[in-house]
């Protein structure tokens, strides 16, 4: 017998004989305190056992009479009991958290087994190892046909080498933001997902990928959709401009000609009261040539993006008193969507300037970085809290989310930098061909 459990041997030998001696209460309080120790000792109810047995045996011997010895045997059995009485108590509570843990892991299936978001996990070599029931509703394949298998034949061939570096990411524990593949069907064709991944970790390694992917086919539709209004809406903007600018232009320009023709006949004082109509005929083609410009200068399609930034900027610092300075260059003539969007976009943050931002100065700057350009705007007002704005999204302003779309129909992406009393800066990045930085001539 090692130390440890003589020691339990002699205690549990005393409360056999406190109990026998008639300490009641008392004795079975030791027997229950000798039950917690040997449990916290990590020893079992077998040694328990083996305690009451010896300590019985001792007892037994001394017993005279059957008697005594049945007093003896039915005692020892209740202190028995009430040694084990820890390890029953123990025994239930381990019970329970099973009981606990299966109701939460069953809690966990559910959800997993309904959502309606494709669960899946990735062992490091990029094997898939699960996957809930829609990703069958969604891809029409089997779970079966993919479970244990490479992912990447699932994934398009343009976005493999992304999705190949984004696992990389992961394996190194870091989280990337939300991520757009396609994703081959059943069918053939490719449905567009959002992604998001985390690294699964045990003991402190990473073991795996565990992420959610979500169908945004209709929200690509919706996108498409309006990517196209948008190019209707500015097709059709470019044409009132122009029948602003050239054929009412042209109009008043005739008007101007017949009037003079007609001073010439008449005597000095009435052509005088000409003459201040001809000046209000003035002002009404500087208005409408105005107004043409704003609603889609020709410098845009003619001369390109850097000129007609300057154009628009020009005007709003002569209207508002507001410096504006434009740095950089944008480079090479861009595809017109992308010019139409990031004249839109400045055009809007110029706007909110003025609106809202009480400042005195901006400054236009564009930067290329190879395939990207930048082009940040970035004022010195009052600034604002953009998460509070972003959370009233929808509530009122559309500006800051029209930018937003405007960059989703050509893969931009939006930063906004601002805080209460620090100004506010735009950064607007647009995937732009690689190139130089010198001015193409104009297309038209
Ligand atoms: N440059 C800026 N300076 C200060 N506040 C701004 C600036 N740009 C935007 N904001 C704030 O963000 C809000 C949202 O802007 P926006 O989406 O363009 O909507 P709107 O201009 O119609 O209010 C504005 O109402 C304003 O509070
Ligand atoms: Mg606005």
């Amino acid at each position: 017998m090692n130390p440890e459990l003589r020691e339990l041997a002699d205690e549990y030998d005393r409360a056999l004989e406190d109990y026998l001696a008639g300490r009641g209460e008392a004795a079975l309080q030791e027997a229950y305190e000798l039950g917690r120790k040997t449990l916290k000792k990590g020893l079992g109810m077998l040694d328990v056992a083996t305690l009451q047995q010896r300590a019985l045996l001792k007892c037994l011997v001394r017993a005279r009479t059957t008697k005594e010895g049945t007093r003896i045997l039915r005692m020892a059995q209740k202190l028995f009991v009430e040694s084990l009485l820890p390890f029953e108590m123990s025994h239930r509570r381990v019970q329970e958290v099973n009981t606990a843990l299966r109701e939460s892991e069953q809690r966990y299936r559910n959800l997993v087994d309904t959502a309606r978001d494709v669960i899946y996990t990735l062992s490091i070599d990029g094997k898939i190892k699960s996957l809930n029931p829609v990703f069958e509703t969604i891809t029409g394949w089997l779970r079966a046909e993919w479970i244990g298998k490479e992912f990447s034949p699932l994934v398009h061939p343009d976005d493999l080498p992304r999705a190949v570096t984004l696992l990389q990411v992961v394996l190194a524990s870091r989280v990337p933001p939300t991520f757009e593949l396609r994703i081959r069907a059943k069918s053939g064709a490719y449905i567009p997902g959002e992604f998001t991944a985390t690294p699964q970790t045990q003991d402190g390694r990473v073991v795996g990928v565990l992420g959610v992917a979500r169908d945004i086919t209709d929200r690509k539709r919706a996108e498409e959709a309006l990517r196209r209004l948008n190019e209707a809406l500015e097709e059709e903007v470019k044409r009132i401009a122009h029948a602003l600018h050239d054929e009412a232009g042209q109009l008043l320009a005739s008007v101007h000609i017949g009037l003079a023709d007609v001073a010439r006949d008449l005597p000095p004082h009435t052509s005088r009261r000409l003459d201040d109509v001809r000046g209000l005929l003035t002002k009404i083609e500087e208005q409408l040539r105005h107004l043409s410009h704003e609603l889609r200068p020709t410098i845009l399609d003619d001369l390109g993006l850097q000129p007609a930034i300057e154009f628009l900027a020009d005007g709003v610092s002569r209207r508002t008193g507001l410096q504006i300075v434009v740095e950089g260059a944008p480079g090479k003539r861009m595809p017109a969507p992308t010019e139409t969007a990031l004249y839109r976009i400045v055009q809007e943050a110029l706007t909110n300037v003025t609106k809202h931002a009480q400042a005195s100065h901006v400054t236009i700057r564009f930067v290329r970085d190879g395939r990207l350009l930048r082009c940040s705007i970035h004022d010195n007002g009052t600034g604002f809290d953009v998460l509070a704005v972003q959370a009233r999204r929808g509530v009122r302003g559309l500006g800051l989310i029209g930018i937003q779309e405007r960059l989703n129909a050509v893969g931009g992406t939006l930063n906004v930098a601002s805080a209460p009393g620090k100004g506010a800066e735009l950064i607007i990045s647009v995937p732009v061909e690689a190139g130089g930085a010198d001015a193409d001539p104009p297309r038209r």
